[in-house]
């Protein structure tokens, strides 16, 4: 029998509105880890350079604005507006401004900066050293954390996830038409597999989880089981659940 693997970390990547944003929580809520959606650091630095009136195409000052912004990720504390997490562009509550359909048409170009990369990913190591995190985002199994031992790949159909984004446009207030939102899911699908740096694609290692007409409960289960399967030890702040 393999000796039980620590998992301290928990790599989870996929494409736009895939749904691993929701399903990293509930994960991490469950193991008491913390939660890290990388995509907000980017989504951070494109939302700064717009407010601060510098140009996105401008690859060496969008670089010089990644190191000069301090991005603050933490749990959410009495806001009751949804989030699943606080994010401070140096002080500021930014948390709802980078879901803003500017940021969504910016963002993509901005995460093609191997500068930008650099800087964000040097910070996601910080995270990932610490331990006791769920990281999520596009290259956390390829290339910010390659020696995780649980690897995620989670996907959904284009339709499905152009869906859910729109939902959660509705449900925020905002009057959008699907067919745009369908194109913008592929268009970023496109360019965030073909860049140059990073570009998205499963690591070998990774478990591929196809969530499209899937509830979020029935995908938990499935890597709660996936854990539990492969035998693996999880500790948490409690307790240490050791399946052998
Ligand atoms: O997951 P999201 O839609 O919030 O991500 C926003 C953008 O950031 C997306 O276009 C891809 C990019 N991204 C990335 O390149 N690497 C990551 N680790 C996370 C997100």
């Amino acid at each position: 029998m393999d000796s039980p693997v620590l998992i301290d970390v928990i790599a989870i990547d996929g494409p736009a509105a895939s749904g691993k944003s929701t399903i990293g929580r509930l994960l991490a809520q469950k193991l008491g880890y913390l939660f890290l959606d990388t995509g907000c650091m980017y989504r951070a630095v494109t939302l700064a350079a717009l407010q601060q009136d510098v140009p996105v195409t401008d690859e060496t000052a969008v670089t010089q604005l990644t190191h000069a912004t301090q991005i603050g990720i933490t749990p959410p504390q009495d806001e009751a507006d949804g989030r699943l997490y606080t994010v401070q562009i140096d002080g500021q509550d930014a948390t709802w401004t980078l879901r803003s359909p500017a940021v969504d048409t910016h963002v993509s170009l901005v995460s093609s900066y191997a500068g930008v990369r650099q800087e964000l990913v040097r910070q996601q190591r910080l995270f990932g050293d610490k331990g006791r995190v769920v990281m999520v985002g596009r290259d956390i199994g390829t290339v910010v954390l390659p020696d995780a031992p649980l690897k995620l790949y989670i996907t959904a159909s284009a339709k499905e996830r152009a869906r859910r984004r729109w939902l959660d446009r509705q449900q925020q207030g905002h009057e959008s038409s699907f067919d745009a939102i369908l194109a913008d899911v592929e268009r970023r699908d496109q360019f965030d597999s073909s860049r140059q740096h990073s570009p998205l694609h499963p690591d070998a290692d990774a478990v591929t989880i196809d969530t499209t007409g899937r509830s979020i409960t029935d995908i938990l289960n499935q890597i709660l089981q996936l854990i539990n399967e492969k035998q693996f030890t999880i500790h948490d702040s409690q307790s240490t659940i050791h399946n052998s």
